[in-house]
């Protein structure tokens, strides 16, 4: 299974008529058992990227092919959940073959067993995020997109869910799409790190990460952090001199 972007352009026009460039170029493929990570600043285009991929914004230039019969998990930057329903309610819905097993296993791994049948009005939003994330687990994906999905919970937890991603990952041949602010994470979950420039987003540089996830020692992680803060550092060097880096 391989997921194919070329996306050419993409902008939206704003209420007074003005266009704004959203998205440059971008093009990179994703086979499965990958793990891509999407690093940028803030407002590049990042969500609105991973909107196209999904098939969820049309009005785009370019092509993305996604295999026909890929099913597909989802963590929202926000994590709109149902407020009707209950958690499990929530999770059901989204994976309505999800075994009982399936599904005590993953609220055990994402510690929400005590919040089955809580309404979403009732959490915070770190369990929240949870919730989404066991929503999109449940799904079984073979594409999974993950936006931020760490955001706003404590270091302790946010470690324990990235390994915990990590597991799951692993456990299935599945093609998965991360954005993330956390150079961290990246690290730990990637095997292809994408980074973006400010809006209108395009590639500055891919890393790739050689050492297979399972593998990966505290020191190599520390060795791989050393590189890319040296790689973004001469890249920056770069845009001073005016030179471009693509
Ligand atoms: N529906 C929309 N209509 C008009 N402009 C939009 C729309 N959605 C996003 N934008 C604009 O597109 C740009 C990219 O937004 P996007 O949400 O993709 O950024 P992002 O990289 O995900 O940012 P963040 O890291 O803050 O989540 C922003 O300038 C935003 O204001
Ligand atoms: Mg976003």
């Amino acid at each position: 299974m391989r997921l194919e972007v070329e996306i050419t352009g993409k902008s939206f026009r704003s209420a007074a008529g003005e266009t704004h460039e959203v998205l440059a170029p971008v093009r990179f493929a994703l086979q499965s058992g990958e793990v891509g990570v999407l690093i940028g600043p803030s407002g590049c285009g990042k969500s609105t990227m991973l909107r196209i991929i999904l098939g969820l914004d049309h009005d785009f230039a370019g092509r993305v092919a996604r295999p026909p019969e890929a099913r597909i998990g989802m963590v929202f930057q926000e994590p709109r959940l149902l407020p009707w329903r209950s958690v499990e309610q929530n999770v059901r819905l989204a994976a309505p073959e999800v075994s009982d097993a399936k599904l005590s296993e993953l609220f055990r791994i994402l510690e929400l067993e005590a919040h089955r049948s809580h309404f979403p009005g009732e959490l915070s939003l770190g369990l929240a995020r949870r919730v989404a994330l066991a929503r999109a687990f449940a799904v079984e994906p073979d594409l999974l997109v993950l936006d931020e999905p760490l955001a706003s919970l404590d270091d302790a937890l946010a470690g324990r869910l990235r390994d915990e991603i990590a597991t799951l990952v692993a456990s299935r041949p599945m093609m998965t799409l991360l954005v993330t602010h956390s150079l961290d994470d990246a690290i730990r979950l990637g095997d292809r790190l994408f980074f973006l420039s400010p809006r209108p987003a395009r590639i500055v540089q891919e890393l790739p990460i050689a050492i297979p996830r399972a593998a990966r020692s505290e020191a190599e992680i520390a060795a791989i952090r050393t590189e890319l803060a040296r790689r973004i550092q001469a890249e920056q060097g770069d845009v001073h001199a005016g030179r471009d880096v693509s």
